[in-house]
């Protein structure tokens, strides 16, 4: 992230409205009028619209319509999270783009956005549906100071961040979390978690989570339309990109400080209050085909659902999809 560009944009959103004269900026940012001059084409490259008049300066007329790295850095008040952010136009997947990041050692929080994805990836090796500009396609790399079994609070604490981020932006919505980590509006999944570990010697070395929002869809595919909504359908109006994902990763930032601190009972105790299973009959299609069907009697330390079917047998689970 470039910090002329950001303490740049700051003046002007601060000032916006009226003109910051060059020689104040220059002051400001302690750098020549050329290497102002520079900037400001950059930001304009950007998408900003600047105007700039003699012996007047520079005004900020409008920002951006799409995600810009710089405007979602701006609103960021966190101390890991986000201070790398990388926003394409478009990728395969947020995930593997994390990954290479990864190998390339970036740090702990760089967070990954594009605009559309070509192959988004859902759990069970399913895809996820990504089209351009309207949801949140993003990841956020992790090198989190955990125990391998402790991984499933990744997936925990972001699906906590997404639901508190919601209720950020659109208040009058009611997330639910339904097991594992798919974030559900009147009963329909608006947002999808996929986090991946690359973990060795019984250490992680890192980890992508990655996290998928239908935010200003009005439409599905005929697949999904039955079982997909978006923030937009539900709050009935067009919601911030920008903002829901500087609040989420606010959130993320908090949830994840709590979890490295090992405050994981409490973590478990936010995350079961949002759940809408426990107590329900469900069947549950775990992997290789295994199907199970019983009632839920609670959710384990590790976020395992724990089921007893109608034998009284009881049988934990740590993945699957679930119907209710
Ligand atoms: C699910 O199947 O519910 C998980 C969906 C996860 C989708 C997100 S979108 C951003 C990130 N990149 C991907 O390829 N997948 C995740």
């Amino acid at each position: 992230m470039n910090k002329i560009n950001i303490k740049l944009l700051k003046l002007l959103i601060e000032n916006k409205g009226d003109y910051v004269s060059g020689e104040k900026i220059s002051q400001e940012l302690g750098v020549s009028r050329t290497t102002i001059w520079k900037h400001i084409n950059k930001l304009r490259e950007l998408g900003y619209q600047i105007d700039s008049l003699t012996r007047k300066g520079y005004s900020l007329i409008k920002s951006p319509q799409g995600m810009v790295a710089e405007n979602i850095y701006l609103g960021l008040d966190t101390e890991v999270f986000g201070k790398e952010i990388r926003v394409y136009p478009s990728l395969d997947s947020t995930n593997t783009k994390a990954k290479e990041l990864a190998a390339d050692d970036y740090p702990t929080g760089t967070v990954i956005i594009t605009e559309e994805q070509q192959q988004g990836k859902g759990r069970r090796g399913r895809g996820w549906y990504s089209p351009p500009g309207t949801g949140l396609w993003f990841s956020v790399l992790l090198r989190p100071d955990i125990a391998p079994n402790k991984a499933p609070f990744l997936t925990i604490i972001s699906a906590l961040a997404v639901s508190e981020g919601i209720k950020k932006v659109a208040s009058s919505l009611v997330p639910v979390i339904k097991w594992p980590n798919d974030v559900l509006l009147a009963g329909k999944k608006v947002c999808g978690i996929l986090s991946e570990l690359n973990a060795d010697l019984g250490m992680i070395k890192y980890a992508v989570t990655g996290i998928g929002i239908n935010v200003n869809q009005t439409s599905f595919p005929a697949e999904i339309a039955d079982i997909a909504t978006s923030l937009k359908i539900e709050a009935g109006n067009e919601i911030d990109r920008t903002l829901l994902v500087q609040e989420i990763i606010v959130s993320f930032e908090r949830y994840y400080l709590e979890m490295e601190a090992g405050h994981y009972d409490k973590l478990l105790g936010l995350w079961k209050k949002q759940l809408n299973i426990i107590g329900e009959q469900v069947i549950i299609y775990a992997n290789e085909g295994i199907t199970y069907e019983g009632n839920v009697l609670d959710v384990s330390s590790q976020g395992e659902l724990i089921i007893k079917d109608k034998n009284g047998e009881i049988n934990k689970f740590w993945a699957g999809d679930v119907s209710l």
